[in-house]
């Protein structure tokens, strides 16, 4: 591995995750019961994040973004999801769905579609998985055939994140079955362009406010400027991308077990048992000391991850994994331990932590399972 040093937070990125944690407080975490038990999409936290410049920070100022670093962001996505999960999507999808464009798409391409996203006026996904092309993403069924100078799109997307709320989506899909993995291409296509359909919402363990669904592809006719890079490089484009955007995921994870833990610290300073405050009892204090230190380590490989994701170093792919994998871990063990810390108050929704131990448990499973990762960085280790 490199010895990259770099990645310690300067004080702009201090400010700046001082200015989303303000925000989240007033803006963000007031909504996140209400947008778990209703399972509503977060247009209160949407409308925040957006008067910020927070909703999409990731975009280049080219595009009329606000250039955050890979670690501004992540500690953006950090913050959002220490308050809600559900919210802290919407600036780690608008970075996985544009992340494509950012790698290989035409100028002109990106200009069109980066800049409304980094105007808040529209958000963007990522269709990658399949009903039966899920870890064995390479497997996808979905075609592209030419039509004319452009392309006919037919297929089924699944466990689409903000699908429907989102106007543009990244679409995978195959142009030469008979070359398997090389012969896949990426494409946007928008919400508005016919024959784009959206399943139902899938009832959700946990971020229950940010939608997921199947995306149905019924010859949607592309123009041939709507191919994000090079015709065939769509699957490395697809591996490219998710190096990067796991480090979001890893920083979701960092966010949520933030969450609770402070929720949990503030529960046994105050709840008196057997005369005394809670955190008074030496295993409840073993418990904090192993939840914080997991935590630390978690943010500390989050952190040096997003050092390689800026510079899109070769050891990416391992720290990216490593991170995710590692962090989501971390981020179920925690988040588990504060609903255990509250007792009985911890099992019910009168108390935030179960809906944090919910959400921690799909940052174990989306963006690759954490089996995957672990092939990813076996993969790496063994090379
Ligand atoms: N970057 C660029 N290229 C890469 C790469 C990377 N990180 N990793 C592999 N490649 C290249 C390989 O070198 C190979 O290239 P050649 O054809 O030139 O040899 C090609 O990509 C295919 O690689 P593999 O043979 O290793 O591919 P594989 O079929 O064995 O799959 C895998 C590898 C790691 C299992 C991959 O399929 C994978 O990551 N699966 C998980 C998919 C995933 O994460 N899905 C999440 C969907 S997104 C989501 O969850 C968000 C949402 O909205 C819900």
């Amino acid at each position: 591995m490199n010895d990259v040093p770099l990645f310690a937070p300067t004080d702009e990125h201090k400010a700046v995750r001082a200015a989303c944690r303000d925000l989240c407080r007033d803006k963000v975490a007031p909504h996140a019961a209400d947008v778990d038990r209703n399972a509503t999409f977060p247009e209160a936290a949407y409308d925040a994040l957006r008067a910020a410049d927070f909703h999409a920070p990731h975009i280049p100022e080219t595009f009329g973004g606000v250039g955050a670093d890979a670690l501004a962001t992540a500690i953006v996505i950090e913050e959002v999801a220490r308050a809600c999960a559900s919210s802290s999507l919407i600036p780690a999808v608008n970075k996985l769905g544009t992340m494509p464009l950012l790698l290989a798409g035409s100028e002109e391409l990106n200009k069109r579609y980066l800049t409304p996203v980094a105007a808040g006026e529209a958000m963007f996904s990522y269709c990658l998985s399949e009903p039966e092309a899920g870890s064995d993403a390479a497997a996808m069924r979905t075609r592209a055939v030419r039509d004319g100078d452009g392309w006919r799109l037919n297929g089924v997307k699944r466990w689409i994140t903000n699908a429907g709320v989102s106007d543009y989506y990244t679409v995978f899909a195959s142009t030469d079955p008979d070359r398997g993995a090389r012969g896949i291409s990426a494409f946007v296509v928008e919400k508005t362009d016919p024959g784009v359909t959206f399943g139902t919402p899938e009832k959700k363990l946990g971020i229950k406010g940010s939608p997921t669904c199947e995306v149905y592809l019924d010859d949607v006719r592309l123009p041939a400027s709507r191919l994000v890079g090079v015709e065939g490089e769509g699957f490395k484009l697809a591996l490219r991308t998710l190096d990067h955007t796991r480090v979001t995921i890893a920083a979701q994870a960092v966010g949520i077990a933030q969450g609770a833990l402070d929720y949990a610290v503030g529960y046994v300073k105050e709840r008196r048992q057997f005369g005394q405050a809670v955190a008074d009892f030496q295993g409840v204090q073993f418990m904090l000391a192993d939840m914080a230190t997991k935590l630390e380590a978690a943010r500390q490989l989050t952190y040096a991850a997003a050092a390689r994701s800026e510079r899109s170093d070769p050891d990416l792919t391992f720290f990216g994994a490593a991170a995710k994998c590692f962090a989501s871990d971390m981020a179920m063990e925690v988040t588990t331990d504060a609903v255990q810390l509250l007792g009985g108050y911890g099992y019910v929704q009168d108390y935030p932590v179960e809906r944090m131990m919910r959400d921690a448990k799909i940052t174990q499973i989306y963006e690759g399972t954490n089996q995957i990762q672990r092939v990813v960085l076996a993969r790496q280790v063994l090379k």
